[in-house]
């Protein structure tokens, strides 16, 4: 979810309801905004998206100050009535929230047994108990912080008071949250892209504290009620980065952001002599381990099993990759002197934070990998390692996964030089060549939307196939086509499908399969022979040199540690036209949300 505020001078419903357009990749399956004037709150929600939000707020209602919200539902369903903001019992107050509120259930039963609900949520809770905390002669700031320190779990939470128009409280732990500053007007939001058109001059707030909101201060707080001073920043974020353009969908703009990217990285990455060069204490950080352990989510989980093998093969270090959500049940014994590297496009997932708050209290050191450096996950690890491909906006994620493979390859590197190992190719050389034929493929659209054609247009499932290298960037096209097209999609290790999953090949079944290993070439065009022998349709991507003459289509070549970042554009363009195809929402998938801050 994510949520909005501001207080100034202008009416504030737009601001509003143009900041939670930008924050709609943390969720859209319903809205709402509450603005407060002379009449009290007028309080707008509705499902669906903010398109539909719009269509509900009444134009002739006007208020200077106001807080909105873009779920992604957790408890209770995607409904208007579940929808934010919430409201007390006597509507004196009213909220919007970001998170989870893991005790509401025991608030309920201590404190609330005689409230009657009106929503199915957690945070219905949190208002109504502010409310209660008023009973007991509080003034709303100290309500508030009594309340926030009874809660356990995340949040991210702006409050109105109807009796005092001129503030919004707001509070934070775990869950993402920014003051803007601005010339008479002051803003609050998930995340900074919310309202750059107000401001781009931000605070950063950190966990269990609160903000006094008013147009003419900021008033940051512990939960004790001790005033805490923090310094400002500049985001430096660049308002044209986050439109589309002349593009019709993000995901396409940002598909053919990635030679871009690339060359961005390795400019950034590179020291005036040519050479990669990190930051020194991430290089010893790096030589001083005996075992990394990569720790990361969703397509993030894929780019980090191809740098395992990255870090592994040049830099002789053994890796273990794990998925976040999983790793703090089945704890591996770590070893004596273990690095954890986070790998994250936003910097915000609560499943890798959880992670990351776990290994620091064990004392052990931390590099985040992400787009976002000033997030979470940045700010808590001793290092961070910046993707640089700017801002991603489509819920499936391409452009930061190949970023993040491109900069855990300059990492394998840098870590091999200061082991001196000796590099048996030139990585800046190889890089450049990755992104000129990532140019190569993104001008081979038609051919890739004839493939996604012939191949998708009628099926209900597909399976990408591959080895080494292979395997995991099949999972990675298996996830995207999933995400935005409906299909259902495995990717299968090319020797494991024949083990179980190769019974749902039918007459017609496509399986893509990629060729670009050349030590596994003969077994992986083995493993297309068999699901052909079943009537499989069989559609092979294979890398220049190592094709045959009857292959689907062919990528230019590259090294042969570089292949995942090539390879993995066919399979991106494949997926977005069977979305496109379908009638789907590319951008913004059902069910998703592109920055998951809730476990
Ligand atoms: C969500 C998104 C995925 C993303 C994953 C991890 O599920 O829909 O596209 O890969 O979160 O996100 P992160 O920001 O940590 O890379």
């Amino acid at each position: 979810c994510g949520i909005v505020g501001y207080v100034g001078n202008q009416d504030a419903k737009e601001i509003l309801l143009k900041g939670l357009e930008k924050l709609e990749y943390r969720g859209y399956d319903s809205a709402g905004i509450a603005i407060v004037n002379e009449d009290g709150v007028q309080l707008f929600k509705e499902k669906g998206r903010i398109a539909q939000l719009r269509e509900v707020v009444d134009e002739n209602k006007t208020g200077t100050v106001g807080i909105g919200h873009t779920r992604w539902a957790t408890h209770g369903a995607p409904s208007r009535v579940n929808a934010h903001p919430h409201q007390s019992t006597s509507h004196r107050f009213t909220i919007v929230h970001n998170g989870v509120i893991e005790n509401y259930e025991e608030i309920q039963k201590d404190y609330l047994q005689d409230v009657t609900f009106i929503s199915e949520t957690d945070t219905e809770v949190i208002v109504q108990l502010i409310e209660r905390s008023m009973d007991e002669g509080n003034n709303v700031e100290r309500a508030f912080r009594q309340t926030l320190s009874l809660l356990k779990g995340s949040y991210a939470i702006a409050l109105l008071d109807e009796t005092d128009p001129e503030k919004i409280y707001v509070g934070k732990n775990k869950s993402p949250l920014l003051v803007g500053l601005g010339d008479g007007v002051n803003v609050v939001a998930s995340d900074a892209m919310a309202m750059l058109n107000v401001t781009n001059e931000f605070v950063e707030l950190m966990d269990q504290e609160i903000v006094i909101v008013t147009r003419e201060a900021v008033t940051i707080k512990n939960l004790a009620g001790v005033t805490v001073n923090r310094d400002s920043y500049i985001a430096e974020l660049d308002a044209s980065d986050i439109e589309k353009g002349t593009y019709p969908h993000y995901m396409l703009k940002e598909i053919d952001e990635q030679p871009l990217v690339i060359r961005n990285i390795i400019s950034k990455y590179q020291d005036e002599n040519g050479e990669v060069t990190l930051a020194e204490d991430i290089r010893n950080a790096m030589k001083a381990a005996d075992r990394i352990y990569i720790i990361a989510a969703g397509t993030s989980y894929h780019a980090g099993l191809v740098g395992k093998q990255l870090i592994e093969t040049v830099a002789k270090k053994p890796v273990e990759t794990h998925i976040a959500s999983e790793f703090l049940y089945n704890m591996p014994l770590v070893s004596e002197k273990p690095l954890f590297i986070f790998i994250s496009q936003s910097g915000e997932t609560a499943d890798s934070r959880g992670v990351l708050v776990n290994v620091k209290k064990l004392g052990y050191p931390a590099l985040t990998i992400t787009n976002v450096p000033g997030s979470t996950l940045s700010r808590e690890a001793d290092f961070t390692l910046h993707t640089f491909a700017g801002p991603e906006i489509a819920v499936a994620s391409t452009k930061a996964y190949t970023a993040q493979m491109a900069v855990l390859s300059l990492l394998a590197v840098d870590a091999a030089k200061a082991q001196e190992i000796e590099l048996d190719f030139d990585p800046i050389k190889e890089l450049s060549i990755v992104a000129t034929v990532m140019e190569a493929l993104c001008d081979q659209k038609d051919a890739l939307e004839k493939i996604s054609r012939d191949f998708l247009n009628v099926t209900r499932n597909c399976f990408f196939i591959g080895r080494a290298s292979d395997y995991y960037v099949g999972l990675e096209g298996a996830l995207k086509l999933k995400e935005i097209s409906y299909i259902q999609a495995e990717g299968f290790a090319g020797g494991e499908l024949k083990h179980g999953t190769i019974a749902l090949i039918e007459e017609g079944t496509p399986v893509i399969a990629l060729a670009t290993q050349k030590h596994v070439n003969l077994s992986i065009r083995g493993n297309v022979k068999e699901v052909a022998a079943r009537g499989a349709n069989p559609c092979i991507i294979s890398l220049e040199g190592l094709n045959s003459e009857n292959d689907q289509f062919v990528i230019p070549k590259v090294h042969e540690y570089l292949t995942p970042l090539v390879a993995v554009i066919p399979l991106q363009l494949i997926a977005y036209y069977a979305s496109l195809h379908r009638g789907c929402d590319v951008d913004k998938p059902r069910n998703l949300a592109k920055s998951v801050t809730v476990e």
